[in-house]
């Protein structure tokens, strides 16, 4: 059988799919992955980990926001065909959720409903001194740190390197993994913990892992395709 043979198969006997997603699944909507073959981590002499830190942050406040700004304003980009699969996956009835590394929000642009972004969203911001929110645009629509009206800075929760996890994500995301027959990881380089730490605590049938680079991980799969996302979807019955 070829593997999107027994993709094929796998999908059709799994009632309880669980997807794991990183940068990677949205590539193909024009946002860049950090560590991929053309990732945001080449173009910078200074590592990623560091830029986008909270010591960082807190120690050089405008050079935060200007990198920030540079790599993650995507609020004008669109779901492509691998968040449609997702998205028919729960159609079908099979789909618990999707734990996303992810802060574009693409997954519930596309419709899908249990969406546990464990490093936040760029969607909510949040004044760090009077907690008042702030859409997306109060931070990418200026060239300057941006300020809310009681003086605070307003800060995006993204999760930051040095900066805990969003506890109701991170207790769902728990819950759903515990539950899950199939794990679907997909667009991962699946280095960064604690998410990576999902793929060890599965404990389901199914382990199946997408992604175009392999993956520290790709020895414990049951599956492992080392493609284009958009090649492999494409050849499944969920085509666009
Ligand atoms: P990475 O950039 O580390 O990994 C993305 C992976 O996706 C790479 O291994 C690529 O080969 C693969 N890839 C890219 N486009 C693909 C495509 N079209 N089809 C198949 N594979 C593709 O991104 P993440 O693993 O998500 O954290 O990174 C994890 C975390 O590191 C991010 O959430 C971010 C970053 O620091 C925070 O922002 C807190």
């Amino acid at each position: 059988m070829n593997k999107i043979e027994e993709l094929k198969e796998i999908l059709k006997n799994s009632k309880k799919i669980v997807c794991f997603t990183g940068a990677g699944v949205s590539t193909e909507s024009g946002i860049k992955d950090f560590r991929g073959k053309d990732g945001i981590s080449k173009y910078t002499d200074t590592p990623i980990e560091i830029l986008i830190s909270r010591p960082y942050y807190e120690t050089h406040t405008k050079e935060f926001f200007d990198y920030y700004r540079k790599c993650f304003n995507c609020i004008d980009k669109e779901p492509n065909i691998t968040h449609k699969f997702i998205k028919k996956l729960q159609e079908d009835g099979k789909l618990l959720g999707v734990i996303t590394q992810n802060v574009d929000g693409l997954d519930k642009k596309a419709g899908i409903d249990n969406v546990y972004e464990i490093h936040g969203s760029i969607y909510n911001n949040h004044c760090t001194k009077c907690g008042k929110s702030y859409p997306p645009e109060a931070v990418f629509n200026t060239d300057d740190i941006p300020y809310c009206e009681c003086g605070g800075i307003i800060k995006p929760d993204v999760v930051l390197y040095g900066e805990s996890l969003p506890m109701d994500a991170v207790m769902n995301a728990d819950r759903i993994v515990d539950e899950a027959d199939t794990l679907i990881v997909l667009g991962t380089s699946l280095v960064v913990y604690p998410a990576a730490g999902y793929v060890d605590s599965f404990h389901g049938d199914k382990l199946v892992i997408i992604n175009y680079d392999s993956t520290p991980y790709d020895y414990m799969a049951d599956l492992v395709i080392n493609d284009k996302l958009s090649n492999v979807i494409s050849k499944l019955w969920y085509n666009e």
